[in-house]
């Protein structure tokens, strides 16, 4: 069976990576994500990252480039992360997380990452650093 994606996003604005903490449930809570979700029947992951990151922080952003790789979730999911330019809105903790954190270049690894977040994360920081 095919695995189900959840899509996350490596948001980036004036040369920093979005990281939320999340509120739920309580084996994750407190741990830090690239916010996102999971694809609804139909969608492209690029939709769906559009979609989840409008509910839960009440931003626009525009997918820019998968990050390659894919992370395993536990049964019958998987991770993939795009990188994700802000177009327009302050990010703000509508739904899952309860702070949100601007990380620069230098403070990536200043918050405790999901594991399976990790891999992504790394790139995204050497993208964020090497422009
Ligand atoms: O919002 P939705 O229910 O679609 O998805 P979610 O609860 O935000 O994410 C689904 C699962 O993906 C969660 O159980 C998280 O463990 C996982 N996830 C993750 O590991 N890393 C992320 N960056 C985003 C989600």
């Amino acid at each position: 069976m095919t695995d189900r994606v959840v899509v996350a996003g490596a948001v980036y604005s004036g040369g920093r990576l979005l990281a939320a903490r999340r509120s739920a449930p309580e084996e994750l809570a407190g741990r830090w994500e690239l916010p996102g979700g999971k694809l609804e029947p139909g969608e492209r992951p690029e939709q769906a990252l559009v979609r989840e990151l409008r509910e839960e922080l009440g931003v626009e952003t525009e997918p820019v480039a998968r990050i390659p790789g894919e992370w395993p979730l536990g049964p019958g999911y998987v991770l993939q992360v795009w990188t994700a330019r802000l177009l327009s809105g302050e990010p703000r903790p509508l739904e899952d997380h309860d702070e949100l954190r601007w990380l620069g270049p230098d403070e990536t690894d200043a918050v405790d990452w999901l594991d399976q977040d990790r891999p992504a994360v790394a790139e995204a920081a050497r993208l964020l650093r090497d422009g």
